[in-house]
């Protein structure tokens, strides 16, 4: 390394010395070398006639303040210091960029044949020098100028103000953005394009212009992006009292984008998997993908864009707040206990392990080396716990009144994570004081719950204890305020109200002290309890079942996901169990009970199909390693694997039943069809570890009329690696060879191939004209999901998977450093396994660590999991 990266603090805060009110901006537009003219209009904070703005890989061509060339300058590594300076003046910069050597994908760069912008975090600096922090909110007017064949289209934030044409085929349009924003928030696009265009009338009369930019062709694929929006701006308005304020909302597809969507005021940028489907190129889950990521984007329109934050240790405030929303915008329109569902495994499998992991850190970090690094499962779905906890112990109506307060205070600021919960507080009245801990304590709580009944007193006391074990970078843990729902039924299904002191009180109890007793009174007998019920906050919960009680709450429990999470603490208990069992060498086995309760569950006339699918999906891998300290690879896929055989075969004709029952004759992307597609589809992955299998698949690919139905039946084959599964791979290969994103998929499954010779395989794919390790989508779905979703093969005793992930990670380190950054999680990991694949997994972070040109976002990664 040539220099040691420095870490910042947020206990370090301090306000900007200058601000910048307004910036003109004007980019001369070429592939290799591209000028950029910024003129700003900056005033001093501080007493301080010296400015340090920020600056990487570029090109100064000339400064000059109040019109004059400026000599009072130093060019520093991470940016530019002016000195003697004025306390108000014009500060015009002219920089010199390369797009197209910057395949980091931050900055100003070009996916495809456009150009395009990615500047949160910290990507404006390569742009232009620039107090490049999220508290320092400016005016913008852009001047974008280019070749009028190649970039017809020139969008940058606001509304378009003018145009023109100029010599040698050139044009410019200028843009002006009335809201002052901060240079995250920056975009510009150039290219040409196929729009879809449509219009929405807010609920005070605003028109709004709405246009979709995709690769040309594509438009077929543009409508679900479109209803997604429309449907997205009119929730707002409903549920938040939120409405649009510009007059244009445009959403530009770009195939070369380190992570989903960017929500830069007025011209979001989106990867275009969260853009583009239609049902022969996209899966069910495509669609909900994208209903949720277009969503997200335009909530941020207010939780990030008209409020944002002050630095970048209170990301939480505009990515949790946020999350919360597209998490309930998901769950009004389609099934609430369906997404409820999919977020908790999200916060029980990965976010979880990465509480675990060197990584682990409260949603409000309290120390980054590289930004890029701390857009984590932790800050946006347990920083959306967090909210979520707050709207539990309020109430929707209490919780609204806190939002509106939230925006009438700091409406056009950069605000703390502080300033959010304060809001919350004051109007609702509920002292948060404790529950504050939430932002700046890291790990999972373990709330372990005891229970008594005593027959003749009539009496229940639940005994609930809670503790955090030290997490990598924090070993002192405090109690938590944890809202704890919980409900209690007679042997007969009846609730049994709750009573405390001789009053009814509500079902979220308020756990505050590390041991705590309730004692519940007019309990006619012996109660079963929900616990925990709709995951009221993000713990570990340890109580002990019997069998039986779980089956009852599996068919009694009034609240579904609490039938759910009964299913899987089921499971959980027969999944542990077996694989001790399988340690010392017994066969796996699930009792004549167990496989009866999910037989029930299939057969239910009562359920969803969507619901049933979810009952009967087991725990993933990577979940199921979360539990234990030391994870045995290869004997949790034995066990899970047995238990897939195992159920299929035992409920093979209701599976094959059922199965044959939900054939559906029309295509349609409604909520019922797609749960049906899901419960069949499910029963198929069940059927192909039957001796039916290989036939059913075969019949279910050539026969499908719709992409999730071909996945479908590609996964199980491979999966169950039948025979049939070649001969899928190639024809679907042939039939999409063109086009990458629908090649993903087909990338994903030879990344997680159970094969012994998968890593082979990977090596050749690698070579498939659709696959490039410049594209983060393609990288992701071959390389990154046998890194993360294939553990049997990635944990090979021979080292072979961490000597792959090594070497691709160290050309990744040159090319694209936010990419190799995502991808070395798994890892980070290695003190959870056996110390002949630590000492290989260790092996490898050295060989990064001592790399010449390591980048930040690698070493702030490996520094940390090597620290012992
Ligand atoms: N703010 C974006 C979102 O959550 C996240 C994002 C998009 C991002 N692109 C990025 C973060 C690049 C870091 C780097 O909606
Ligand atoms: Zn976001």
């Amino acid at each position: 390394m040539a220099h040691t990266p420095q870490a910042k603090y947020r206990k370090n805060y301090q306000s900007p010395s200058h601000t910048i009110m307004d910036l003109e901006l004007i980019f001369d537009l070429f592939d290799t070398n591209t000028t950029v003219t910024a003129v700003s209009h900056v005033k001093q904070q501080k007493e301080s006639n010296q400015l340090v703005l920020d600056g990487e890989n570029l090109e100064l061509k000339s400064l000059k303040v109040n019109g004059i060339e400026w000599q009072d300058f130093q060019l520093l590594e991470t940016g530019l210091s002016l000195s003697s300076l004025p306390q108000e003046f014009e500060l015009e910069i002219v920089t010199l960029i390369n797009p197209e050597a910057n395949t980091a994908l931050e900055g100003l760069y070009k996916s495809g044949g456009a150009f395009c912008t990615q500047c949160e975090a910290e990507g404006f600096r390569r742009i232009t020098y620039f107090l490049d922090r999220p508290d320092v909110l400016a005016k913008y007017t852009t001047t974008v100028i280019a070749d009028k064949k190649d970039y017809p289209f020139l969008l940058s934030n606001g509304n378009r103000i003018e145009h023109g044409d100029l010599a040698e085929g050139r044009h410019w349009v200028k843009w002006q953005d009335p809201h002052p924003k901060p240079a995250y928030l920056f975009a510009l696009v150039a290219g040409d394009f196929d729009v879809l265009r449509d219009q929405y009338k807010t609920k005070s009369g605003r028109d709004v212009a709405l246009e979709i930019f995709v690769d040309k062709g594509n438009l077929d694929r543009a409508s679900h992006a479109m209803t997604s929006l429309i449907n997205a701006m009119k929730w707002d308005e409903e549920r938040f009292d939120l409405e649009y304020d510009l007059d244009i909302y445009m959403i530009v597809a770009v195939d070369f984008f380190n992570m989903g969507a960017m929500e830069n005021k007025g011209l979001n940028i989106f990867n275009s998997k969260f853009v583009l489907a239609n049902e022969k190129t996209a899966t069910d889950t495509d669609y909900l993908g994208i209903e949720a990521v277009i969503g997200h984007e335009y909530f941020h329109n207010w939780t990030g864009n008209r409020v944002t934050c002050r630095d970048w240790f209170q990301l939480s405030l505009k990515e949790g707040l946020t999350v919360f929303r597209d998490q309930e915008f998901s769950s009004d329109l389609g099934s609430r206990a369906v997404n409820r569902i999919n977020n908790v495994r999200i916060i029980r499998g990965p976010q979880f392990a990465e509480d675990a992991s060197p990584m682990s850190h409260p949603i409000r970090p309290d120390k980054v080396i590289e930004m890029n690094n701390f857009y984590t499962l932790t800050v946006y779905e347990k920083g959306s716990e967090v909210i979520r906890m707050m709207h539990t112990l309020l109430g929707e109506t209490n919780f609204q009144k806190g939002m509106k307060l939230y925006f009438e205070r700091h409406d056009g600021t950069a605000a703390t994570c502080e300033d959010f919960v304060a809001a919350v507080e004051d109007a609702s009245g509920v002292d948060l004081t404790q529950f504050r801990l939430w932002y700046s304590q890291s790990g999972t709580p373990i709330v372990s719950v005891s229970t008594e009944y005593d027959a003749q007193q009539k009496t229940y006391a639940l005994t609930v204890e809670q503790t955090t074990e030290p997490t990598h970078e924090q070993k002192e843990k405090a109690a938590l305020h944890i809202p704890f729902d919980v409900e209690l039924y007679t042997a007969h299904g009846d609730v049994i109200e709750l009573q405390c002191n001789g009053k009814r009180i509500s079902n979220v109890l308020n756990v505050t002290q590390a041991k705590q007793t309730f004692v519940f009174e007019n309990v006619p007998e012996k109660p079963i309890p929900s616990l925990l019920r709709e995951f009221s906050a993000p713990v570990k919960l340890e109580y002990d079942y019997s069998d039986d009680e779980l089956i009852f709450l599996m068919v009694n429990a009034r609240n579904e996901f609490a039938r759910w999470d009964a299913g899987q603490m089921l499971l959980a208990k027969y999944i542990r169990s077996n694989v001790f069992g399988v340690q010392s060498g017994k066969a796996a086995d699930l009792p004549e009970s167990v496989v009866d309760a999910f037989r029930g569950v299939l057969l239910s006339e009562a359920l969803e199909p969507a619901f049933i699918a979810e009952m009967l999906s087991l725990p993933s891998h990577n979940e199921v390693s979360g539990w234990y300290k030391r994870v045995d690879v290869d004997a949790i896929a034995t066990v899970l694997k047995a238990m897939k055989v195992q159920l299929a075969n035992a409920l093979q004709d209701e599976l094959n039943a059922v199965y044959h029952s939900l054939r559906q004759t029309a295509y349609s992307i409604e909520h019922s069809a797609i749960g049906e597609r899901a419960l069949r589809n499910t029963c198929l992955a069940y059927l192909a570890y039957t001796d039916q299998g290989n036939d059913l698949l075969l019949a279910q690919y050539h026969s499908a009329s719709n992409m999730t139905d071909t996945i479908a039946a590609m996964s199980a084959a491979n999966s169950a690696q039948l025979m049939c599964r070649q001969a899928l791979m190639d024809d679907y290969s042939n039939k999409w060879k063109h086009d990458g994103l629908v090649m993903d998929k087909w990338f994903a499954l030879q990344g997680t191939n159970p094969a012994p010779s998968v890593l082979d395989t990977i090596q050749q794919t690698m070579k498939h004209e659709a696959f490039s390790l410049k594209n983060p989508n393609r990288t992701r779905s071959l390389i990154g999901s046998f890194l993360s979703a294939n553990p049997v093969h990635f944990h090979a005793k021979s080292g072979e998977g961490y000597r792959f992930a090594g070497q691709i990670l160290r050309e990744l380190n040159d090319s694209n450093p936010q990419v190799a950054s995502r991808l070395i999680d798994p890892l980070l990991k290695f003190r959870l396994y056996d110390e002949a694949r630590q000492a290989m997994m260790k092996s490898e972070l050295e060989s990064l660590k001592s790399m010449e040109n390591l980048a930040r976002d690698l070493f702030e990664k490996v520094t940390k999991a090597l620290e012992s």
